[in-house]
């Protein structure tokens, strides 16, 4: 019950996967203007990687004796950056609060998944972190207001 249970978790953790690689690919052609020279290689970069991640959750699915699935989850198009850049976002939340599922669904057996999804946990973490940055969801309060302060004296 429970394998069926991580199973299905890392199956929808795949589906993200796949369709990051497709919406990461996407924005690469979709990017224009000066900041193409930039994100073009960025969003390549971030699909592959996606791809990396697909590759091994694939291969643990059918090591727990389950069928990786086929399906990509909903894949979002812009053509603006920002716009973009909130898009990936987004997907990265959702694949992070795919992969803790997964965790909290590993039982005393699957001890050694748990560590893999650790590590995969952080990464994707630190992918939100980076893209929260990027679309200025955080900003860094306390260099703005020195910037501010130097500007005023
Ligand atoms: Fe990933």
């Amino acid at each position: 019950m429970a394998r069926a249970e991580l199973i299905e978790n890392l199956n929808r953790a795949l589906s993200l996967e796949l369709a990051s690689v497709i919406q990461y690919t996407q924005h690469s052609f979709l990017v224009t203007g000066t900041e193409r020279e930039v994100y073009c290689k960025y969003f390549r970069e971030q699909g592959e990687e996606s791809h990396g991640h697909a590759i091994t959750v694939g291969d643990k699915v059918v090591a727990l004796g389950g069928v990786p699935t086929v399906e990509p989850s909903m894949i979002r198009q812009s053509t603006d950056l920002a716009e973009m850049l909130r898009q990936d976002l987004e997907l990265e939340r959702e694949a992070l609060a795919a992969y803790l599922a997964a965790w909290e669904a590993c039982g005393d057996e699957d001890r050694a998944v748990r560590f893999q999804l650790e590590e995969r946990i952080y990464q994707e973490q630190l992918h939100v972190d980076e893209l929260s940055k990027l679309t200025s969801e955080r900003k860094a309060g306390s260099v703005k207001e020195k910037i501010t302060l130097r500007q005023v004296s």
